[in-house]
């Protein structure tokens, strides 16, 4: 690794270590006397993500239309709806990637997400997952992994830095939450599209997000890679907020059977048509006929 980036990942260790465990920062013990600072993600008197009034327009065309939405801090929440209901959009909002006409988006109480640009949104611990993988096919499993530490994926030669202790307890940590510890020193490029996705979501965790947006994860996957990565976000669940958009109504329901009150959230049109237990959304006669009624 170059000084330049052993200072950066320094420092971005130095930024982690002051983000607020989920948990264990709450209540007003943990507030009392304590100095906001700016740009640090502090969630003790609301939500991690909180949208409010958000709309985009495409030529005349509102994508979204007055989404409000909040996530709680270690929150799993489950986004449905009809295609082209906004839920890509939503997430090219929070990311930075597109700029809404209207509203507000704030990452914990203090950081303005609609002052930050892509990258930005990815420092202050925003990680998200595209529907296609995008691994290195050319390196092994373990140097994506490496390379994703490193925090900069241009710096391709960079990754061939030696790694410390801890980054190489991280990594071996990683790769068994993602199920490819005995596939770490196979090509990226041979592994299952399954596996691939695993893969790429491990190289969102190497930067310790505290919020993880996944857009329809489970997509092309088998049956059995469906429910290993059900039981992989519900681990991450709690450490980690899951905002999470898929059509695979069996994998909704993997993620939300271990608590029958985890909120469900239908977008339709642009705006939040139903939200609550999944039991309760299923049953919401508008739901039924714009989205599962088909
Ligand atoms: N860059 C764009 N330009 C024009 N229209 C867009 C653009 N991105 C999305 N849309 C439109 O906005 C609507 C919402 O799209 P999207 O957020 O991708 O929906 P979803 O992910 O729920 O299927 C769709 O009608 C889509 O055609
Ligand atoms: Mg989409």
């Amino acid at each position: 690794m170059t000084p330049e980036l052993m200072e950066a990942g320094t420092r971005a260790r130095e930024r982690l270590a002051q983000l607020p465990v989920p948990g264990q920062s709450g209540g007003r013990a943990a507030s009392y006397g304590r100095v906001v600072q700016p740009g640090v993600l502090d969630t003790t008197h609301g939500p991690i993500l909180y949208l409010d009034d958000i709309t985009v327009s495409f030529d005349g065309f509102k994508a979204l239309n007055a989404l409000s939405l909040a996530i709680e801090a270690g929150e799993l929440r489950c986004i449905i709806g009809p295609n082209g209901a906004g839920k890509t959009t939503m997430m090219d909002v929070i990311t930075g990637k597109t700029r809404p006409d209207a509203g507000q988006a704030y990452f914990g109480s203090t950081i303005d997400l609609l002052r930050l640009d892509e990258p930005g949104v990815a420092k202050v611990g925003i990680g998200r997952k595209f529907q296609k993988p995008s691994v290195f096919e050319q390196l092994t499993v373990f140097e994506n992994l490496e390379l994703a530490l490193a925090g900069d994926r241009r710096a391709l030669a960079a990754a061939l830095h030696r790694l410390n202790g801890t980054q190489r307890d991280r990594i071996a940590e990683v790769l068994v939450l993602i199920h490819l510890k005995d596939e770490a020193q196979r090509l990226a490029g041979l592994l299952s599209h399954g596996q691939k996705q695993w893969l790429e979501i491990g190289m969102l965790l190497m930067q310790d997000p505290r919020l993880l947006l996944l857009d329809e994860p489970v997509a092309g996957m088998t049956d059995e890679e469906t429910e290993r990565t059900a039981e992989l976000f519900l681990s991450l669940e709690g450490d980690h907020s899951l905002v999470v958009v898929e059509h695979d109504m069996s994998f909704i329901h993997a993620l939300t059977q271990d608590n029958p009150k985890k909120k469900v959230t239908v977008l339709h049109e642009g705006h939040v048509l139903a939200e609550g237990p999944l039991a309760e959304v299923q049953a919401n006669e508008q739901v039924v006929e714009v989205y599962l009624g088909r």
